[in-house]
C-alpha cells in the first residue's frame, strides 16, 4: 500500500455517513450502532482505519467466550477446562468499496490479532472468534481461521460461518 493507514478507536465525531463496504447491514451497523455500542452501552469497541483523514475501514471487537466443545481442535479441547473460555470476538468488519483490495482488511485483522495477544497477556484469551460472511470465508481462512463446526446447511442460505483462530497460532498469522 502506498499511503500509510492509521488504525485507532472510533471517535464520537468521526464522519461515518459516507462509508459503504457494499453490505447494507454492515454499513447500517457502522453508521448507526457502532457509536452507541461503544460510548453508551460499552459492549464493544470499533477500530477504524483512516487514510488521509477519511475512514476507509472498521473492525468491531468485543470480549466473548466459547464453549470447549466448540473449539475446532481436538488437541486444544483436551487441554482446556469444560467451562466457557475467554475469546476476543471480531464482531464486524468492513472496508469501503473504494478502498477494497489494498490490504486494509488484512491490516485491520492483524490489528485485531494484536488486541487478542494483549487480552491474552492481561486477562486471558484462548483465541479469536468471528462470524464470516460466505464471501469472506476464504479471506479469514487464508489467515489461519478454521470453521468452528463443519460447514452447516445454513451457510448455503447466506448464514455466517463461525470461525476460530487459536491464540497459539496468532503469532504465525501475524507473520502472514
Ligand atoms: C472482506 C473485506 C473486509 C476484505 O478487506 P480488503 O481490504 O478488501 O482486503 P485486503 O485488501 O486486505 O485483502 C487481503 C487478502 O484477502 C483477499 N480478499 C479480499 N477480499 C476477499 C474476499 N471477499 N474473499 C476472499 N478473499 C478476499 C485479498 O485478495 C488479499 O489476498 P492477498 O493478501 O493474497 O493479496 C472487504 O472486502 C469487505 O469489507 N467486504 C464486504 C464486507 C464483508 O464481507 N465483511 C466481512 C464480514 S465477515
Amino acid at each position: 500500500m502506498a499511503k500509510a493507514i492509521e488504525i485507532r478507536p472510533l471517535a464520537k465525531e468521526d464522519e461515518r455517513e459516507g462509508f459503504s463496504c457494499g453490505q447494507p447491514d454492515l454499513d447500517r451497523f457502522f453508521q448507526h450502532y457502532a457509536g452507541q455500542n461503544q460510548f453508551k452501552l460499552r459492549l464493544a469497541v470499533t477500530y477504524v482505519a483512516s487514510l488521509d483523514g477519511t475512514i476507509v475501514g472498521f473492525a468491531t471487537v468485543a470480549a466473548s467466550s466459547i464453549e470447549r466443545a466448540n473449539i475446532p481442535s481436538a488437541r486444544l479441547r483436551k487441554r482446556l477446562p469444560a467451562y466457557p473460555l475467554p475469546v476476543l470476538r471480531l464482531a464486524r468488519m468492513g472496508v469501503d468499496t473504494r478502498a477494497q483490495g489494498l490490504g486494509i482488511g488484512k491490516a485491520l485483522l492483524r490489528y485485531t490479532l494484536t488486541l487478542a495477544v494483549e487480552q491474552r497477556d492481561r486477562t486471558g484469551c484462548v483465541g479469536v472468534l468471528t462470524d464470516a460472511k460466505a464471501e469472506a470465508v476464504s479471506f479469514y481462512r487464508d489467515l489461519g481461521f478454521v470453521p468452528v463446526t463443519e460447514v452447516r446447511e445454513g451457510l448455503l442460505h447466506g448464514e455466517p460461518l463461525p470461525m476460530f483462530l487459536a491464540i497459539g497460532t496468532v503469532a504465525a498469522a501475524l507473520d502472514r
